[in-house]
């Protein structure tokens, strides 16, 4: 192990969004020019590209872009008329947006526990939570299983209780496009896909961005509508439903074709980078591993360590210029916003307990093994201790 670094060592990136641009800037700046030369700055010819390069993909029949992943996700809820007296199962250990658009389309989101390996729903409480609802007399019409921090749900076990229950997928995927799942990539998996192209995101963007990924040709047509105010598809000034306006900015288009180019060769140096993670840190936090068959993009590279030894470990660390982050200290259904919303019965230990233990570490294509390895020293020494 290497000495303690300096307190004036160089402060590391969490993500380094600096250095990806540095490997990208002239062409992206190019790609950008093109749109301030064609003006065409709504729904312009990159959002076309962008749209059939995603589907391609990731092997689903259409992408439709949006504003945001948050549009994704609420853009298929109102096309499928998700309301009021409506329950929509989700985790509880996620971002807000996962169970915010239920809410704001007045059904009513329903929390289920996570597994404790994965991060991701548990299916026996996505069980427990279907059950729960009926019992409160919501009609169970949707479950949005989170691909978190970039690794598939277990998709096999959630795509037979949402049959068996004539209930609907839509998978939370903000975090995951590019990981697959038994060699199907996400993006194919139930009714439809959301994803995110916030900048921190694997496949980010220069400002909000998102898209839904689906193989149903009706309800790619209606999100193509819902995203311009519901606009009918032949005319226009025609509204035919209520929708928003929802659509991704053909700069950003721009931006996310260059970025695309060099996805797949960024998801093999996250692996490389988690991999080195995974060997060095094993023996003194829980470390995340990637389970049989499906593969991740590590969003984040999420480690456990003792509910009190947390802050220490972040404070030693920010000591030596070195960021972490929290996510989440708070599952949803603590939150002031969710606790009025129901979750399965037996409670969720393992989202309380995973809030108090998880840490994220810098994690992105750019992280060299120096940066890293004085990262990996950086937590032996406050763990060792
Ligand atoms: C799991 C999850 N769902 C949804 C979203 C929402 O995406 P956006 O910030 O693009 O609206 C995010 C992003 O932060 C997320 O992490």
């Amino acid at each position: 192990m290497t000495e303690p670094a300096h307190s004036d060592a160089k402060p590391i990136p969490f993500i380094d969004v600096e250095a990806q641009r540095r490997r990208l800037g002239a062409a992206i700046d190019d790609a950008i020019a093109r749109v301030t030369e064609h003006c065409q700055f709504i729904l312009g010819p990159e959002v076309r590209a962008l749209e059939a390069e995603l589907a391609t993909f990731c092997g689903a029949r259409h992408a439709v872009s949006c504003a945001s992943g948050t549009d994704a996700l609420v853009l298929v809820l109102m096309a499928r008329g998700i309301g009021p007296g409506d329950a929509v199962i989700c985790p509880s250990f996620t971002f807000c947006a996962t169970a915010e658009v239920a809410a704001l389309l007045g059904a009513t989101p329903v929390f289920a526990d996570v597994d404790e390996a994965t991060f991701n729903i548990d299916p026996t409480s996505l069980e427990r939570a279907i059950a729960k609802a009926k019992r409160l007399g919501l009609k169970p019409k949707a479950v949005i299983p989170v691909d978190l921090f970039g690794l598939p749900a277990e998709h096999a076990a959630i795509g037979e209780i949402a049959a068996a229950e004539n209930i609907f997928i839509l998978d939370d995927a903000a975090q995951a496009f590019g990981a697959s799942y038994h060699g199907r990539p996400l993006g194919t998996f139930g009714l439809a896909t959301a994803t995110s192209f916030f900048p921190a995101k694997p496949l980010g963007c220069y400002g909000d961005g998102g898209a839904v990924l689906t193989d149903d040709d009706e309800l790619a047509a209606t999100l193509v509508s819902l995203r311009v105010h519901g606009q009918n598809a032949t005319d226009k000034y025609d509204n035919v439903r209520i929708g928003l306006t929802g659509r991704l900015d053909t700069m950003q288009a721009a931006v996310l074709l260059e970025k695309l180019k060099i996805f797949p060769d960024e998801i093999a140096a996250r692996n490389a980078a988690a991999e080195r993670y995974g060997n060095a840190l094993g023996n003194v936090a829980v470390v995340p591993r990637v389970p049989e068959g499906r593969t991740s993009v590590w969003a984040q590279y999420t480690i456990r360590v003792e509910p009190g030894r947390r802050a220490e470990l972040a404070d030693a660390l920010k000591a030596e210029g070195i960021p972490t982050a929290i996510y989440y200290p708070k599952p949803l259904h603590r939150q002031g916003a969710y606790e009025r919303f129901p979750y399965a019965d037996g409670g969720l230990p393992v989202s309380d307990q995973l809030a108090d233990e998880v840490i994220s570490l810098p994690m992105h294509a750019y992280l060299d093994e120096p940066t890293q390895d004085r990262i990996i020293d950086a937590v032996h020494r406050a763990l060792s201790r």
